[in-house]
């Protein structure tokens, strides 16, 4: 058990779209052999973000689901990546994916350097202490100098950080990267086509070594002054610290090119965690304890009208998954058997007797299962660090067929469970309203509700920028607060007040007048609101 738990390394990439996740995701595969060819990753990537474009996406995805998990070995390792949606509407899919990794691997665009959702996307995981290594892509095009970006990276994603590659000249003079701990030179050689084909090592014992200048020209001495400064600038790269998520160790590289790839996977083998220690409400749970449980991260329905049954993405979080063995749903208190669960080797999606903490396996469900459900052996725990986070765009619901207001009810229950928009209802006139990061999930959800339960709404624009949930010691505080702001306030699934802002200047002066009340940027209330730059919030509205 101790060995299987050891060996698995459970991770996600992520980044702004088109900095080169999918391609990243692709040559990671291939050293793998998880794929044999270039170009076998589809990309599920929403480029136009137009309904029908994400529909077809959603239902080759349906035929496919492995692309929600990928698992290859390496290195003796046996490596999950999970996927996580590139479009900015879906960041919460993302959070939520996160939720369910070790450690993170985060793609950067050389060019265009730190970009706004990966500072998002690197909040949630500063909030969880979650590791993180930065691969900076695309050096073959003419990017920022490594140095700018290197400063970029720690003011941007607010982590201090070590290079652990250097790269040598940029775009049309890229030579090749240095390895700054064992100290060689890999010569950059674009375009391979396989990953057996190595890249040129040029072993050093100095920097001093004549075949520098030789190999390099200038680039040489250029190279012997950036060492110089790193090495002067950076403290040594302490493995225990990035275990800690307190630095991020950096690579350069072209993932297109399979550049400087192989000294990504070699580092993340070598060091990255493998499962972790999980917060639950009762207790903490240790991978190696011989009871099994686990918990719902993702929820992919069937669009095909045929087949209405969805699949849950359980991460395992200790002891051992084994198909047709009984487990506690602890949310709902019933007992629930897996017939034909299955995994993602290489892609292939197969069904499995059993898994190990650290593996993700996907559960046939009718109905039973949401996010953030846990599944245990019987005792009576529930994982944590699966919140809400705050929309950012409200619409209330209206029925425009009150013959079919069950079906809506009904629809709009199943899309939620799924992850795809949060829902609050106010107690006065018991308005629905619904919550969600981005325009597009308003047009998938209609499409939905339509073409699978037959319900029809009209969604009405709200003038709220941000949900916050609310809490404060004072419980007649608090209630006086919800009286006075009752036209801005509703109420998530589980009955937590939330407040309604209609712009960031109101949620400031709230913040202000209200000194008792604390706004959270989760539904797990572990988050301030003003821990997080609210310059940064998207004021809509
Ligand atoms: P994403 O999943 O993060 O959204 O990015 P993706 O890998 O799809 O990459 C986005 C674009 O950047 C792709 O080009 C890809 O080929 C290119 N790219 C990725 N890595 C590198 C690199 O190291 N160097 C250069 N120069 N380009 C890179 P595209 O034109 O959008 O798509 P495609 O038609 O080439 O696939």
């Amino acid at each position: 058990m101790t060995e299987e738990i050891n060996r698995r390394r459970t991770f996600a990439i992520i980044s702004h779209p088109d900095a080169g996740k999918t391609t990243l995701t692709e040559k990671l595969l291939l050293f793998g052999g998880g794929i044999r060819a270039a170009g076998a990753v589809k990309s599920n990537k929403i480029t136009r973000t137009t309904t029908s474009d994400f529909m077809e996406i959603e239902k080759q995805r349906g035929i496919s689901v492995a692309t929600a998990v990928m698992s290859f070995e390496y290195g003796g390792k046996l490596i999950n990546i999970l996927d996580t949606p590139g479009h900015r509407d879906f960041a919460e899919d993302t959070y939520r994916t996160l939720s369910a990794v070790d450690s993170v691997i985060l793609v950067v665009d050389s060019v265009k350097g730190v970009e706004e959702q990966t500072e998002r996307l690197m909040q949630v995981c500063r909030m969880r202490k979650t590791p993180v290594m930065i691969f900076v892509n695309k050096l073959d095009r003419e990017g920022k100098p490594a140095m700018e970006l290197a400063d970029e990276l720690e003011n941007k994603l607010d982590i201090a950080v070590r290079p652990l590659t250097w790269p040598i000249g940029v775009g049309q003079s890229f030579k090749g990267v240095y390895n700054l701990h064992e100290q060689n030179v890999t010569l950059f050689q674009s375009a391979k086509s396989t990953v057996e084909e190595e890249d040129e090592r040029l072993r050093i014992d100095s920097l001093d070594d004549e075949r520098l200048d030789t190999r390099l020209g200038s680039l040489a001495d250029q190279l012997r002054e950036d060492v110089d400064l790193i090495e002067g600038v950076y403290d040594d790269f302490s493995t225990g610290d990035y275990l800690e998520a307190r630095v991020a160790p950096v690579f350069f590289g072209s993932a297109l090119n399979n550049f400087g790839v192989r000294e990504l996977l070699d580092t993340f083998v070598d060091i990255s965690p493998p499962p972790r220690r999980r917060e639950a409400t009762t207790r903490d749970v240790d991978p190696d304890e011989d009871t099994f449980s686990g918990f719902v991260f993702k929820i992919h329905a069937n669009l095909d009208p045929r087949h209405r049954d969805r699949i849950a993405f359980l991460r395992v979080c200790s002891g051992r998954f084994q198909k047709d063995k009984q487990f506690r749903h602890v949310r709902l208190g019933k007992k629930l058997r897996f017939s034909s669960p299955y995994s993602f080797m290489a892609r292939r999606k197969e069904v499995i007797d059993d898994a190990f903490p650290g593996d993700v396996v996907g559960l046939y469900d009718r109905g039973d299962l949401r996010i953030g459900d846990t599944l245990t052996e019987g005792e009576e725990l529930q994982f944590q660090g699966i919140p809400n986070f705050s929309p950012e765009i409200f619409k209330e619901v209206i029925a425009t067929d009150p013959m079919r207001s069950k079906q809506l009810e009904k629809g709009l229950t199943h899309l939620v469970e799924e992850g795809l928009a949060q829902l609050f209802i106010q107690d006065k006139g018991r308005r629905k309203i619904v919550g969600t990061v981005g325009e597009l999930q308003f047009e998938v959800i209609q499409y939905r509700l339509i073409n699978e339960y037959g319900a029809s709404a009209r969604f009405e624009p709200l003038g709220f920028v941000r949900a916050t949930w609310i809490t404060a010691d004072d419980k007649d505080e608090l209630n006086r607060f919800i009286r006075y702001r009752d036209r801005q306030i509703a109420y998530d699934l589980h009955r937590n007040p939330v407040y309604f802002a209609e712009s960031e200047w109101m949620l400031r002066s709230m913040m202000e007048k209200y000194p008792g009340i604390r706004f959270h940027f989760s539904s797990e209330l572990d988050s301030d609101m003003s821990q997080y730059e609210l310059g940064a919030m998207h004021a809509r509205g």
